[in-house]
C-alpha cells in the first residue's frame, strides 16, 4: 500500500511517470481508471483550490466522492483523529486526502485505513500535490529544470509549499535562491538574499508565498504593507526580464504580487490550478490503482 505524505515517498522516476501522465490527461486522453471507487476528502483547515481539485480530479476519473463536513464531523466532539480515520476506513474508501494542521498528521493515520492516505497539507510540514503541480507547470515552460535558478519568495519558514519544493525542485537539476527578510528565512544551507531587485535577475521562475498569518504566535513584521514594499512583485521590479511568476495561492494581492503582474503573462497562477487537477488524476490513479 502507497501513500503520499511526503514528496520523497515518490522517486523521480515515479514522478516523471505522474507527470507523463497528468500531460496525456491535459491532452484529453482519459480512461476512467476510478470507476467505482470511493475516494473520501477530510478537510480540516480551510482550502479552495486544493479540495476542489482533488475532489474533481477523482470525478474526471469516475470516481466517487465524499466530503467529510469536518465542522460537523465527531472530531468536534471530541473524537481522535486516529479514531476518526479508523471509522472513515471501516466504510472501504480506496483513498483518504486529509488536510490538517499538524504536521506530520498522515503519518499516524497510516496504521489505520487499508487504502492509501494523500496529503492535501499538514501544518508547516508538507504539500506535496502542491510541488509536483509546480513541477510541471516549470517543465511545461522551461523542459528541463537543469541549470535553471528558482527563487522562492515570502514566509519560506512556515510553509509548507516553500518545503515541499525545496525537496523536489533540485532533484530534478533546480538551483534554489530562497528570498525573504530575517524573520521569514528558513535556518537551511541554500543561497539566500533579502534584496528582490538582485534576485529577480538571477532567477529564472520566482515562486512566491503567503504570509502565513495564522502559523505566526506574534506579529514579527512591521504590517503587510511595510513587507509588500521590499518584498511585493511589482511590474517595475520585473521590467523585461524572462522571469516567470509562481504562486500556489490565496495571493495577497499587491503585498505578494501587484495586480499588473498577476494580469502580466508571465505569471502563471492560473495555469498552476489548470494543471493541478491533472497532476492530482495522475497521483489518485497511481495510488489508488497502483500503478508503479
Ligand atoms: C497553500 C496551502 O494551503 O498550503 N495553498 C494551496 O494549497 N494551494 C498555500 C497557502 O495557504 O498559503
Amino acid at each position: 500500500m502507497r501513500h503520499l505524505i511526503h514528496i520523497n515517498d515518490l522517486d523521480n522516476k515515479e514522478i516523471e511517470k505522474i507527470l507523463d501522465t497528468a500531460k496525456q490527461y491535459k491532452q484529453g486522453i482519459i480512461h476512467k481508471s476510478l470507476e467505482n471507487k470511493k475516494i473520501i476528502t477530510a478537510f480540516f483547515e480551510n482550502s479552495t483550490r486544493t479540495l476542489s481539485s482533488f475532489e474533481i480530479a477523482g470525478k474526471n476519473l469516475g470516481a466517487s466522492i465524499i466530503r467529510l463536513d469536518v465542522a460537523k464531523s465527531s472530531t468536534s466532539k471530541g473524537e481522535t483523529l486516529r479514531d476518526t480515520a479508523a471509522n472513515l476506513n471501516a466504510m472501504q474508501p480506496n483513498a483518504i486526502i486529509i488536510r490538517h494542521s499538524d504536521a506530520g498528521s498522515g503519518y499516524f493515520l497510516i496504521p489505520k485505513v487499508s487504502c492509501p492516505i494523500i496529503n492535501g497539507g499538514d501544518g508547516a510540514h508538507s504539500h506535496p500535490t502542491q510541488a509536483l503541480l509546480d513541477l510541471m507547470t516549470l517543465l511545461e515552460h522551461f523542459g528541463t529544470l537543469a541549470n535553471k535558478t528558482i527563487g522562492i519568495i515570502g514566509d519560506i519558514k512556515n510553509s509548507r509549499v516553500a518545503n515541499s519544493n525545496i525537496a523536489l525542485l533540485p532533484r530534478f537539476g533546480a538551483k534554489l535562491l530562497l528570498i525573504a527578510p530575517p524573520h521569514f528565512m528558513p535556518p537551511i544551507n541554500l543561497p539566500k538574499t533579502h534584496n528582490l531587485r538582485e534576485a529577480i535577475k538571477q532567477c529564472d521562475a520566482i515562486i512566491s508565498l503567503r504570509t502565513q498569518t495564522e502559523r505566526h504566535s506574534r506579529q514579527v513584521y512591521g504590517s503587510l504593507q511595510d513587507y509588500a514594499s521590499d518584498f511585493c512583485i511589482t511590474s517595475d521590479l520585473l521590467q523585461q526580464h524572462q522571469t516567470i511568476i509562481l504562486h500556489p495561492g490565496p495571493v495577497h494581492r499587491n503585498i505578494d504580487i501587484s495586480d499588473s503582474v498577476l494580469e502580466d503573462a508571465r505569471c502563471k497562477v492560473l495555469q498552476q490550478v489548470e494543471n493541478g487537477v491533472f497532476v492530482r488524476m495522475a497521483v489518485l490513479d497511481f495510488l489508488i490503482n497502483a500503478r508503479s
